[in-house]
């Protein structure tokens, strides 16, 4: 390496080791003091916050002090408040933004704890991963916990499905693991005369429905119960696979997309929104927290398939008119059932 290529892998070098050992013990015992909610409607001097928190304030300062340098609070005449990137990702709110963190600080520092930081022994064949909370979810309480973590970072999906996905002669989309119906609504609020059939498990119903009511939608969102894997899906004339292909092997992901065909009337849209998992020039570290799990797993479907081998399995099913969209850090493919 010369200096300069040494010089930016020092500062990687130094991001693996240091950032994110600060980053998420700053974000853990942030959101533990509950200092997130605290400074969620307003600033608060140094006295008050360290009463609410039951902090000590020399402590509590050079903490906030800390978490100045990482741009989650700033000084305001005096008193502390939330930078607004916290008040993003990190701050409670009334409705949900499907864009937050909140929820996985507590998930992955949890995993941490029990399984991240143990990972040499899960190698060494002595520990292996247990779900905090049971998978598949099989009570309403399980589901609405995995839910949750999905529905948080589901904007930007949402909103590359919206700009980009071609939906103009569709009626009946069948939206495949569709969550508990963010981007089903999504979808709804932007296309008028479109109908989604929702496919989950049993125990996401209730909040599927919950979900679609609350936001006007119950006539328009139907859930159904049925196994994704296993079961034929409903006659449509879309089939969404949204966040549900990018982990499969090609061969997985070429059944899946076969019951995609089968469902489908002459002239129906595939459509696979998928997040992009294997650019080593911007590692996803989200699938590859869920990655490292799979490890300490006898058995896991997780798999490292690039997209590009979309259009020759959708075309090798039958379907033609394949097309990309590349948006968010996530891709588009969406393709077309001849007419018969
Ligand atoms: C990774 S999430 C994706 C959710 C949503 N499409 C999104 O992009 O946020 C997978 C979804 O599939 C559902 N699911 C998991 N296994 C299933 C199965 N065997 N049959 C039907 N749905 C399933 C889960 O409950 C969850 O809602």
């Amino acid at each position: 390496m010369n200096d300069t290529e040494l010089f930016e892998a020092t500062n990687k070098a130094y991001d693996m080791v240091f950032k994110s050992a600060v980053e998420l013990s700053c974000l853990k015992a942030a959101s533990d003091i509950g200092l997130f909610e605290q400074l969620a409607d307003g600033p608060r001097d140094l006295e008050t916050l360290a009463r609410a928190t039951e902090s000590v304030s020399a402590r509590l300062e050079k903490f906030l002090i800390t978490l100045q340098q990482i741009n989650l609070v700033e000084q305001q005449d005096g008193a502390w408040a939330l930078t607004p990137f916290a008040t993003q990702f990190f701050a409670p709110t009334s409705q949900h933004n499907n864009l937050t963190m909140r929820p996985f600080v507590e998930y992955i520092s949890r995993l941490s704890e029990t399984y991240y930081m143990q990972l040499a022994d899960v190698v060494h064949g002595q520990i292996d991963f247990t779900s905090l909370v049971p998978h598949p979810p099989t009570t309403r309480d399980e589901s609405l916990f995995y839910e949750t973590l999905h529905r948080s970072n589901i904007h930007f999906v949402a909103k590359l499905l919206t700009e980009h996905a071609d939906l103009s002669n569709v009626k009946h989309i069948v939206d495949v693991g569709g969550g508990i119906g963010d981007i089903a609504a999504a979808l709804c609020e932007h296309y008028p005369d479109i109908a989604i059939s929702l496919i989950n498990l049993p125990s996401a119903v209730e909040l599927i429905n919950e979900n679609s009511a609350a936001r006007g939608l119950s006539e328009r969102i139907r859930p159904v119960v049925l196994n994704m894997y296993r079961e034929p899906y409903p006659k449509c004339d879309a089939v969404l696979f949204a966040r549900i292909l990018y982990p499969m092997n090609e061969q997985f992901s070429t059944m899946m997309c076969q019951k995609a065909y089968d469902a489908l009337e002459p002239g129906g849209r595939i459509i696979i929104a998928d997040l992009i998992i294997c650019n080593q020039e911007r590692p996803n570290y989200d699938y590859l927290s869920h990655y490292l799990c799979a490890i300490g797993m006898g058995f896991s479907v997780l798999d490292f398939k690039s997209h590009t081998i979309y259009p020759d399995v959708l075309k090798r099913v039958g379907f033609r008119d394949v097309t990309l969209h590349e948006a968010y850090d996530h891709v588009l493919y969406q393709a077309v059932k001849p007419a018969a």
